[in-house]
């Protein structure tokens, strides 16, 4: 790629109004904060620096300028984040280049083929008791192209011949899960595309529709570029939607969803039937802070809605639930009430943890003394696994309330309760590990150089003026490549720098922890001097073991005097640099 037009790009772009377009950013002294993306944040640590054009967060470490941000955040190449950078500012590059990873593009080009087979197929002649279905199903054809629904045919055979004849090879499509012992694996279904974060169509689920005795619903299996426990339907779609409205609908199948959007309400994700996974409330996360469970008004949406909102409360977001009624999911709700009723059903979502208590008080007998008993106990147990003190005192006096108990008596009980749970285990949601590195004198003296290097052209200089020897191989490579920058390009910063490492990984990994570690940097150039003279006197440390090893296995008393010269004179040289 063309650097200089890489660099203009990242130049004309600012780091705090990129990232500030994805989470909120508040200004803090020099620097900006917002809640890291990349891990489950409660305190905002994302770090953003205008100055230095770069962002890092300081408890996961993750750091970069704004294509790293971008490839992070997106799940897109490099190139691909230059080109969202770009058309940001109106400069249009890789005309033809498209959000793929090379390395599986000949999938999402198998998957483009098929779904665009599969749309054909449902428009054709043979669509016709399909596209009845559909119309059963109260899906007009504005939908059906949105959704890009299709149909595969009764023969086994017409997907796997259209694509071995366009020269793709039956195992791959075997692979890709298209075929299944060679043959078709959809037949004679409604197919649903499923995309992933990028809109590029990754997998299929197929519905029966003429009431056969077989699975509803055949979904793609694991393959390279779809795997369920990640996959999150019409995910991309709502991207837009939810970042308006500031919450995300989270449902449990695809039906739902495109209902909603049948009606306007196009922030809706669906789980297609399984429970959350880490993946999955991470992608959430990214989406929104604000997540909106309304999974079906039957008794298996209800303990879906109570563990899938656990599991999103523990990754400390804010969670509504939108109950519904009549056992009915939201497609089927919608189309009994209408959107009205729905768009209300919204404006009133509950807090979870309201929800649950809502639950719990089921089937209680208010008049009789043991339920009411049982039904106290429960919701105390509830309330005591709420973190917020204030939360707490108002689900108290709710209950005081409602139950005619004592508003002391339940706060006594409360606290019995509380003293009892020494911490809330948050067990489910598994933060990503942060490696805590250990380093030594001699790598915190390199990490704090480089970083001054990349701060300070003439650090650079003097660095190389030195013409000391730097012991560590990823070292000496990093400073090489940092002198060989600033040669080149006449002028050095970490923004550019880490986009001109980008395709070395073992660099780029390597800077990336240098920049975790906030290095004090200081104007003042002696300081260098300092951290050179720690390495040059750690080499001769290193040449003093060397030949004191020499000495133990020379024989020759001769050798040895010469030796241990060398060695004195080491020692000298090294005290009077001092
Ligand atoms: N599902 C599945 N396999 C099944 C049944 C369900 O993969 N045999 C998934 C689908 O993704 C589906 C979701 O679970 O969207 C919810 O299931 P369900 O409520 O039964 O389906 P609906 O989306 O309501 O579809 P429909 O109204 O057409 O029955
Ligand atoms: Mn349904």
């Amino acid at each position: 790629m063309d650097y200089e037009l890489i660099r203009k790009i990242r130049e004309n772009t600012d780091i705090v109004d990129l990232i500030g377009k994805y989470i909120p950013l508040v200004k803090k002294g020099k620097n900006y904060f917002g809640l890291c993306p990349f891990h489950s944040d409660t305190n905002p640590s994302l770090s953003v620096s205008r100055e230095k054009q770069i962002y890092k967060c300081f408890v996961c470490g993750e750091a970069g300028n704004v294509f790293n941000f971008l490839m992070k955040y997106e799940n897109i190449s490099f190139k691909e984040s230059v080109r969202l950078v770009g058309n940001e500012i109106g400069v249009s590059i890789f005309e033809d280049f498209k959000r793929v990873d090379d390395k599986n593009k000949v999938y999402y080009d198998i998957y483009d083929i098929a779904n665009k087979f599969y749309q054909n197929n449902l428009l054709s002649k043979e669509g016709e008791k399909a596209r009845e279905y559909l119309k059963t199903r109260n899906l007009d054809m504005d939908t059906i192209k949105e959704f890009q629904i299709g149909l595969s045919l009764k023969n086994r055979d017409t997907l796997t011949n259209l694509l071995v004849k366009k020269g793709y090879d039956i195992n791959t499509l075997n692979n890709l899960g298209l075929a299944t012992d060679d043959y078709d694996t959809y037949i004679n279904r409604i197919i649903f595309p499923l995309f992933n974060f990028n809109g590029l169509v990754n997998g299929f689920s197929g519905r029966i529709f003429n009431g056969e005795n077989i699975n509803k619903y055949l979904n793609s299996k694991e393959t390279p570029i779809f795997k369920k426990g990640e996959n999150l339907f019409n995910y991309h779609r709502a991207k837009e939607s939810v970042r308006q409205d500031k919450f995300v609908i989270v449902m449990e199948g695809f039906m739902a969803v495109i209902r909603a959007y049948t009606i306007g309400v196009k922030n809706c994700i669906a789980l297609m039937g399984t429970s959350l996974t880490n993946e999955q409330i991470l992608s959430i996360k990214k989406l929104s802070n604000k997540v909106y469970l309304c999974l079906d008004g039957d008794k298996a949406g209800e303990s879906a809605t109570i563990n899938n909102g656990k599991l999103l409360m523990d990754a400390n977001l804010d969670v509504k639930v939108i109950p519904l009624s009549d056992n009915l999911d939201p497609d089927d709700y919608i189309l009994k009430y209408g959107s009205d009723k729905f768009y209300s059903l919204i404006s009133n979502a509950i807090n979870y943890n309201d929800y649950k208590i809502k639950v719990l008080k089921k089937g209680i007998d208010f008049n009789s003394s043991n339920d009411l008993a049982n039904y106290i106990n429960l919701v105390l147990n509830e309330i005591s696994l709420e973190n917020d003190e204030i939360k707490r005192e108002i689900m108290l006096k709710n209950l005081a309330k409602e139950t005619n108990v004592w508003y002391n008596t339940l706060e006594k009980k409360l606290n019995e309760l509380l003293s009892k749970k020494v911490s809330v285990s948050k067990t489910n949601f598994k933060e990503p590990l942060v490696k805590v590195k250990k380093f030594d004198k001699y790598e915190k003296t390199l990490q704090t150089i480089v970083y001054y290097m990349v701060s300070n052209r003439e650090v650079i200089t003097i660095v190389s003026n030195s013409h000391i020897h730097i012991p560590l191989d990823s070292y000496r490579i990093l400073i090489r490549e940092i002198t060989y920058f600033y040669e080149k390009y006449g002028y050095i910063n970490i923004a550019d720098f880490l986009t001109y490492i980008e395709d070395n990984k073992e660099l780029k990994d390597l800077f990336s922890e240098i920049l975790k570690l906030d290095i004090e940097y200081s104007e003042d150039k002696k300081v260098i001097l300092d951290y050179l003279k720690v390495i040059k006197d750690y080499n001769v440390a290193l040449e003093i073991k060397r030949l004191e090893n020499l000495i133990k296995n020379e024989i020759d008393p001769n050798e040895q005097a010469k030796i241990s010269n060398q060695i004195m004179k080491l020692r000298i040289g090294s005290e009077s640099n001092d």
